[in-house]
């Protein structure tokens, strides 16, 4: 470990973040009533160019008149390449009520897009009289925001979640796919004749993770287009969850479910977790740094993992 520590990310649960367009109202109540940990209110790509008034005047109405409950309420605005995102920033925050927690930038593509919102921002709030500070999060979902992840994730002290945007991201690279997210039918290795399938999110989906460690951001998986297929969100969310990821978008009610059964360490896992804590705490009263768990090594570093489980269970156990 460097000199300068690891900081912790904000400690609440993050498991699944529900999307529903701005320009659906009928949506709102019904996304309140899921049991997603986070409500994503689109104004970006789910709302036509003709609708962006529209959905914007429903989403402030809904910032007022729905009751979110605990949940966490992120408002997707436009992009920074379009003529819409600095009036999303102005109705937002002069018309929209303080239960709004955070604002989600799209296709950030570098610092200075999240230095730019910030200063927006800052002004608003500042002229608006708003107690309560704004958070950020962002979509890494370009060739040029993948290679400035690092950068993007210490780029402002509102920044608390950063997601893997799988659609956008292919684009951008170029790449050969249709689907949104999981596995691509042209991505394997041969071997004796027999076809083995690789991940092609994986590189991205870790240097998001990486980028997002070293300064406190929540880590997110992004969407999975076919929600007729349960097996295969279930595939990509334990494969992001097995990277350092703690949750994931849901684009239809039926995602929830899944993704908060994924992002939810087992009984069998937080078990194991703290029977390995409580090892190694009789391995250090015996003066050791090192003992055996059913047949394997665990030491000081097995302390960490398992405090990673336990503290995620208590995290939810605790809403
Ligand atoms: N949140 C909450 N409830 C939703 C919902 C959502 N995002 N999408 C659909 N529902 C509700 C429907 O109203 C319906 O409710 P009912 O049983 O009371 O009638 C039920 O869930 C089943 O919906 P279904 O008919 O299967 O879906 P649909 O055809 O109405 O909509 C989508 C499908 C994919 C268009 C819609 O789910 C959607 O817009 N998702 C979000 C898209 C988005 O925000 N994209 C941006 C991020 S990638
Ligand atoms: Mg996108």
């Amino acid at each position: 470990m460097s000199f300068r520590t690891q900081p912790p990310a904000p400690a609440r649960p993050n498991r699944c973040q529900l999307f529903g367009p701005g320009s659906r109202p009928e949506l709102f109540a019904k996304m309140a009533a899921s049991a997603a940990d986070v409500i994503n209110l689109d104004l970006e790509d789910s709302v036509a160019p003709g609708d962006k008034a529209a959905a914007r005047a429903n989403v402030i109405a809904a910032s007022h008149e729905v009751d979110w409950g605990t949940k966490t309420l992120s408002v997707r605005i436009n992009g920074l390449d379009t003529p819409w995102w600095v009036r999303d920033l102005v109705d937002l925050i002069e018309k929209g009520s303080e239960r709004i927690d955070l604002i989600m930038i799209p296709k950030a593509g570098n610092a200075r897009d999240l230095y730019a919102v910030d200063a927006v921002v800052t002004a608003l709030e500042a002229q608006a009289g708003r107690r309560k500070r704004l958070g950020f999060e962002v979509i890494i979902e370009s060739a040029q925001g993948i290679t400035n992840v690092a950068e993007i994730a210490g780029a402002s002290p509102r920044l608390q979640a950063m997601s893997l945007g799988a659609a956008d991201f292919a684009a951008s690279m170029g790449m050969q796919t249709t689907g949104i997210g999981g596995t691509q039918e042209n991505y394997y290795m041969l071997r004796e004749g027999s076809r083995y399938w690789a991940d092609p999110w994986h590189w991205a989906s870790a240097a998001i993770v990486a980028a997002c460690r070293m300064h406190g951001v929540l880590p997110v998986d992004g969407p999975f287009g076919d929600f007729s297929d349960d097996e295969g969100f279930r595939a990509q969310a334990r494969r992001a969850a097995t990277l350092g990821m703690v949750g994931k978008w849901a684009i239809h009610p039926r995602q929830v479910a899944l993704a908060n059964e994924v992002f939810t360490p087992s009984e069998a896992a937080v078990a194991e977790a703290r029977e390995i804590l409580a090892a190694m705490e009789k391995a250090r009263a015996e003066g050791q740094g090192a003992t055996v768990y059913k047949g394997r090594l665990v030491d000081i570093a097995s302390i960490r993992q398992a405090e990673v489980i336990v503290r995620q269970a208590d995290l939810i156990g605790g809403r």
